[in-house]
């Protein structure tokens, strides 16, 4: 096992819940509460956890893997998505404020993903600007960026994001529709959470000055999405969106197969189930139960992705073989950030890749195409 993090730190995690335990030494209680929140009694966050667990694996036996296995790495996890190539069937899951975890905040984790050779997705609401990032990462020009954006009540902002995504190099604008309005995430109210005077909206600060400030008896994000976010967004508005630019559109937060039919009728190219973490709906469905009627609606006319509790190899396995091209990692690498910076995010993505090559090389699979839905049992619901 590599050394990643300094003889300082007390232990080395050796997996994503180690991560999780020491990132609690690295960041303040409002800071941590805003991270792992969910929204009100957070049934849906850990029934993102409990679905992979009611999820069985259906191993084969006396398959060769020695050509493919080193006894830590499969050779070959390579993927592809919207026809970018991938090192890892993995990107990093849109997420705001990064820089509360660590000063360089998106940066660090942008090339840590580029350095991997897999996927990162910036948020609208991050701390470092789409500017910025597309800069650190200059000296990877093959490496995957999506932008996630939220449409703002003000048109002409919208438009300015996707311009700038567009000019910067990024590879597709991920919308996300299951925050019309922000879920009522309970501790982040009773924090009024807000952001630090140090910290800003990169990317909307610049073009028009909003910020999330101190709110009595509410959080300033819950308040900034009631006052800035269009509540009134519709199916309709996907066509203005796609004449902005020619990225192509990926639609994030999809939980049923009737609009998952939708998006591809109104163009989507991509299709991320996603609850948010649960930190939207409480009391939606987990995200990987959701994944086989999706899965089975789209009909392979659009490459699903899935995120939401993977936070073991095992788990990317149990997704790919219910039909997702790729996951989406989130809070573990907030996590490894908190930790070690850069350094922290390259250890939470090696160790992924670790585990899910161990779990293909268990379950007989030497390649990714050997995945197939027969590996998994799914629980009687
Ligand atoms: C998020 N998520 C999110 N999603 C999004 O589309 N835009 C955003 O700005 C954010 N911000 C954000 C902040 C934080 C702190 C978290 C934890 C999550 C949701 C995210 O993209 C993803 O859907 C979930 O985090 C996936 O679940 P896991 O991996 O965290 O369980
Ligand atoms: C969140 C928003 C910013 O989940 O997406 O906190």
């Amino acid at each position: 096992m590599s050394t990643y993090l300094s003889n300082n730190d007390r232990f080395q995690p050796i997996n994503l819940f180690e991560y999780e335990k020491l990132a609690k030494d690295h960041l303040s209680q409002t800071t941590l509460d805003y991270y792992s929140s969910g929204a009100w009694d957070e049934i849906t966050l850990q029934d993102n956890r409990a679905a992979f667990e009611r999820v069985k694996l259906r191993p084969r036996m006396l398959v060769d893997v020695s050509d493919v296995y080193d006894g830590l790495h499969l050779r070959n996890l390579t993927t592809s998505i919207l026809g970018q190539s991938l090192q890892l069937p993995l990107l990093i899951a849109p997420m705001a404020f990064q820089c509360l975890a660590h000063p360089d905040g998106e940066v660090a984790t942008a090339l840590a993903a580029a350095s991997a050779g897999v996927g990162m997705v910036l948020s609208t609401m991050a701390t470092k600007s789409i500017e910025e990032v597309a800069t650190a990462c200059e000296k990877f020009p093959d490496s995957l960026r999506w932008f996630q954006l939220y449409i703002h009540k003000d048109r002409g902002l919208t438009r300015a994001l996707v311009e700038k995504a567009y000019k910067a190099g990024y590879k597709a604008l991920c919308l996300t529709v299951d925050a019309p309005v922000l879920g009522q995430r309970e501790r982040d109210r009773r924090n009024e959470f807000a952001l630090p005077p140090d910290l800003h909206l990169a990317n909307l600060a610049t073009i028009s000055g909003l910020d999330i400030s101190h709110e009595k008896g509410e959080s300033g994000l819950f308040t900034y999405f009631a006052q800035q976010l269009n509540p009134a967004v519709t199916w309709h508005d996907l066509e203005w969106l796609q004449s902005l630019s020619p990225l192509p559109l990926v639609i994030k937060g999809i939980l049923r197969g009737d609009d998952a039919v939708r998006a591809v009728e109104y163009g989507a190219k991509a299709i991320v189930v996603s609850n948010h973490g649960g930190r939207q709906l409480d009391g939606a469905i987990a995200s990987l139960d959701a994944l086989t009627e999706i899965v089975a609606a789209v009909d392979g006319k659009v490459e699903v992705v899935l995120d939401g509790g993977i936070r073991r190899g095992t788990d990317i396995l149990k997704a790919l073989a219910l039909g997702a091209k790729a996951v989406l990692i989130g809070r573990p690498i907030l996590w490894g950030l908190a930790v070690a910076g850069q350094v922290g995010v390259s250890h939470v993505i090696s160790l992924l890749q670790d585990e899910l090559s161990l779990a293909m090389a268990l379950s007989g699979c030497a390649k990714l195409e050997d995945i197939d839905p027969s590996l998994v049992r799914l629980p009687r619901l």
